[in-house]
């Protein structure tokens, strides 16, 4: 044990005296090792000229900062993914749409933000991943890694990524600093300094990250070893990048906006149907859902199907007595988990309406069916589209050419080039927090409306059991 220690302190004492000898360029920044930062993205022109750092979100949402996206156009700008080196290797994905923060002002770069969606899925891989976004900003002193491309002044070779560790500062004391030099420091941002090492021309827009968070983006930097990098606030943006996600089409939600939500999954972890708490024991699906695979499980609490969640196994599941698997009639089922569902903001309850919507009225149905179709994008997170109930004989008369026949324990909802696909079936829609339907079939936005099981009608044999 003793000989641990002193070996430890002679290690420590010998590493800092080559360090002091060295040249500070190597010291605190260094090239980055293949796949250590899968988050990272490179920003380029379409001729291939790096111009700024990002990060992955999710599968189509990439962080940057407001200054990099304000003079390009979705044509002239591709994202790079899965390299360390901008000479060679990623892959090249082309952007759809570019979203600077509402509330950016270029001269005093508040609210420096912006999100780019790439016009198809990012792949993730070995080297590509996503990074999460920190609720809150971690405490003075922490030291975090800022990644990027820039012609930091310490660095020999801007072709390789290089990582910095840097410490955040004090804010009082970076804004005493910053407005020596003229600048007035804002809440929405923050500083990092190390005496060794700067974020420089290029590096703007990438993250900084400590324990798996991304908690800033770069976005005021002068090369210039004294003075502090400036970033914006990632816990203060994230609220407002998530409200730009939600408006987009096959728009991503975040934590626990559906509490209520269910992925039913195969004991392979495949998903192939949606659900929703209707208790601490119960979830509600469709008939067709349960009996599509043999042996299954719940899970619930996660957005996403890769990660994160509680998985409840499954005791039983009842379905609908009077469920007709010719006419989809009552398309319905209970399922019973086995141990009681723990319920936290993330995992909740939905009610259950009692009333009929009325045509007109928007719900959002949410599920992780496929996004488009073809080619069939399926997405890593939870989707929420939001949908209009139609007129009963509109519905009916859709359904005609294709020798369907709406029955009247069902509904429809229609929204142009929108709308459930395949494994979102069994899902709620909601609104007011009231689940009135259950996604018996869906029509992937092909035209046709989607129909769902009336909840009011079976509310009654639901309330029997849970
Ligand atoms: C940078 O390197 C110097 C010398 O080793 C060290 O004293 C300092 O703590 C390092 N700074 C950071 C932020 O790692
Ligand atoms: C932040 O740093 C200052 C010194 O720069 C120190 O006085 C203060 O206690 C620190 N605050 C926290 C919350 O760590
Ligand atoms: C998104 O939905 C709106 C209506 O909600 C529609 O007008 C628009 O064309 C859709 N955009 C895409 C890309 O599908
Ligand atoms: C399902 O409905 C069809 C059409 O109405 C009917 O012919 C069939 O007998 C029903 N099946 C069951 C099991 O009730
Ligand atoms: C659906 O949207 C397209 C354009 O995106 C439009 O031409 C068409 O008329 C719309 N159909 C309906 C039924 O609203």
């Amino acid at each position: 044990m003793s000989f641990y220690i002193v070996s430890f302190l002679v290690l420590v004492v010998a590493l800092s005296g080559v360090a002091s000898s060295l040249n500070a360029r190597i010291v605190n920044e260094t090239n980055a090792a293949n796949g250590e930062y899968p988050y990272m993205v490179s920003l380029r022109t379409a001729g291939n000229v790096h111009l700024c750092g990002g990060s992955i979100l999710n599968h189509y949402w990439v962080l940057s900062a407001a200054m990099c996206l304000v003079s390009i156009s979705t044509a002239n700008v591709n994202v790079v993914v899965g390299t360390n080196s901008l000479r060679f290797g990623g892959v090249i994905y082309q952007v759809e749409l570019v979203v600077i923060h509402p509330s950016y002002n270029s001269v005093t770069l508040i609210y420096d933000a912006g999100l780019i969606k790439t016009t198809t899925y990012i792949r993730y891989g070995l080297v590509v991943e996503p990074i999460c976004l920190a609720h809150v900003l971690p405490d003075n002193g922490t030291v975090g890694a800022l990644t990027g491309w820039g012609f930091t002044l310490t660095s020999t070779s801007e072709n390789n990524l290089k990582v910095l560790k840097t410490k955040v500062m004090d804010q009082t004391v970076c804004k005493n600093k910053m407005s020596v030099l003229g600048y007035n420091l804002q809440f929405m941002q923050f500083c990092t300094f190390n005496e060794y090492a700067v974020g420089c021309v290029g590096d703007n827009g990438g993250p900084i990250v400590v324990d798996n968070k991304q908690f800033g983006i770069l976005s005021w930097l002068t090369c210039i070893i004294d003075i502090p990098d400036i970033y914006t606030n990632v816990p203060i943006v994230r609220v407002s990048a998530e409200i730009e996600k939600r408006i987009i089409n096959g728009t991503t939600v975040y934590n626990d906006d559906y509490p209520y939500m269910v992925s039913l999954r195969s004991t392979a972890n495949y998903h192939f149907c949606g659900g929703s708490i209707v208790s601490r024991f119960w979830v509600l699906t469709s008939a067709v859902c349960v009996n599509l695979i043999p042996d299954f499980i719940v899970v619930v609490g996660t957005n996403s199907l890769s990660f994160g969640g509680v998985i409840y196994k499954v005791d039983y599941f009842l379905q609908h007595p009077l469920f007709n698997s010719t006419t989809l009639s009552y398309n319905a089922a209970l399922i019973k988990t086995t141990n009681r569902i723990q319920f936290s903001r993330q995992v909740l309850p939905v009610f259950l309406a009692r009333v009929l919507p009325f045509v007109g009225t928007v719900g959002v149905l949410t599920g992780w069916g496929p996004t488009s179709l073809p080619p069939l994008s399926v997405p890593d997170q939870l989707e929420a589209l939001r949908t209009t109930v139609i007129e009963q004989s509109v519905c009916a008369d859709a359904f005609t050419d294709r020798g369907y026949t709406l029955q009247s324990m069902q509904f429809c909802t229609f929204s142009n080039k929108s709308g459930g696909c395949y494994t979102d079936a069994g899902g709620p829609i909601v609104a007011g927090y009231r689940q009135f339907g259950i996604l018996s079939i869906a029509t992937c936005g092909s035209g046709y409306p989607d129909v769902y099981t009336r909840v009011p009608y079976i509310r009654q044999w639901i309330m029997k059991y849970i």
